[in-house]
């Protein structure tokens, strides 16, 4: 049986691509592995969110993941910062990791923007902490959309990097496990941007906690093109926006998108969209709905959450003394 961690910041506004991209195949996933499902506070910090705010979201994000189909007693779910090992192990690493590694990250150079000299370590370091997040637990697989996969990738590295600095074979490399159907949601605005949580728009995502209504009118709005919809994907080459909608209605129908271009060939978009409304509907407010009434009593959703961060700290507390052990701290 493999292990899984995989984890969601908690910077609010939590949508349609954290779904399809993430927690969906987690749900998917859980019965057949051991399962970490984090909370990743701590790399929300880079956003500086305001106090209130992060203990809401952090909330929010919980209560999506059970409300989702993530079965707490079965999987650990549980808040990054209530585990220090996570913050220990990151700085173990950042003495092993080159800069020349962190200076390729697409998403640093992303978020950084042009003023990096003004960016905070925080932000740069981010991959170290999310390395340190999976091989803390000796994971075997991590499901995240495809914008993580660079920061995967870095996190092999380290473990190789750790494993023959020291001489062991301490560090298992973790497989990514990114799924071809909705693995990059995109816009609703603009098919050529990710869907994403800081876009300024709220007409570009869905998010998780939209009522019927208005997931009906932003997919109303949502662009498109002119053309009728082609009978193959591939005829479909150019037409972002269009591709995107048909990739959501795919992925939510569990078809391909060769089947879902065949069975709207020749359509108008105002068809896609109709039905495309009803089947986010179906899907999203039932999530939405369990998330209300687990937000309303906060007290029993930290109960879990303690439980969760329990579970893991004994896992992480055992292989952190390990770790601590082959670096040559003096262990008491
Ligand atoms: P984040 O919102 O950055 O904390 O992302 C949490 C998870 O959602 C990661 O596994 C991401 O890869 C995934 N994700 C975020 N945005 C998208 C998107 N637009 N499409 C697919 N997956 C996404
Ligand atoms: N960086 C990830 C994101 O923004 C979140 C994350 C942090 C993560 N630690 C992780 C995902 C460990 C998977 C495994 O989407």
């Amino acid at each position: 049986m493999g292990r899984i961690f995989s984890g969601i910041q908690s910077t609010g506004n939590i949508h349609l691509g954290n779904y399809l991209g993430a927690i969906r195949n987690w749900v998917n996933l859980q019965n057949a592995h051991e399962n970490f499902f984090c909370i990743v506070d701590l790399h929300s910090l880079t956003t500086l969110p305001a106090p209130g705010d992060m203990r809401r979201w952090t909330r929010e994000v919980a209560a999506a993941y059970i409300a989702a189909g993530i079965d707490p007693d079965t999987s650990t779910i549980f808040v990054q910062s209530a585990v220090p090992a996570h913050s220990e192990l990151a700085w173990i690493f950042s003495c092993l990791t080159p800069l020349g590694w962190l200076n390729r990250m697409t998403q640093f150079k992303e978020k950084a923007g042009k003023h990096r000299d003004n960016a905070y370590l925080g932000l740069y370091a981010y991959p170290v902490l999310m390395a340190a997040d999976i091989l803390l637990y000796k994971t075997t697989l991590v499901p995240v959309g495809e914008d993580q996969k660079q920061h995967l990738e870095l996190a092999r590295d380290i473990a190789g990097a750790f494993n023959r600095q020291y001489g062991v074979d301490y560090f298992t490399l973790p497989d990514p496990l990114i799924l071809k159907v909705a693995a990059r949601v995109m816009s609703l605005r603009d098919g050529t941007a990710k869907m994403s949580k800081s876009d300024p728009s709220d007409y570009s995502r869905i998010h998780i906690m939209d009522d019927a209504d208005t997931i009906a009118l932003k997919i109303r709005k949502a662009k498109t093109d002119s053309g009728a919809i082609a009978g193959a994907a591939q005829e479909m080459e150019g037409r972002p926006e269009a591709l995107n909608l048909l990739g959501i209605y795919a992925a939510l129908s569990d078809l391909s998108l060769e089947d879902v271009c065949r069975q709207f060939e020749g359509a108008e978009f105002s068809a896609l969209k109709t039905q495309l409304t009803e089947k986010l509907i179906a899907v999203l407010i039932p999530i939405r709905d369990k998330m209300v009434s687990l937000l309303k009593d906060p007290d029993s959703l930290d109960a879990l959450l303690n439980k969760g961060a329990e579970r893991a700290s004994a896992l992480a507390a055992h292989n952190m003394r390990e770790i601590k052990e082959i670096i040559g701290c003096v262990t008491l």
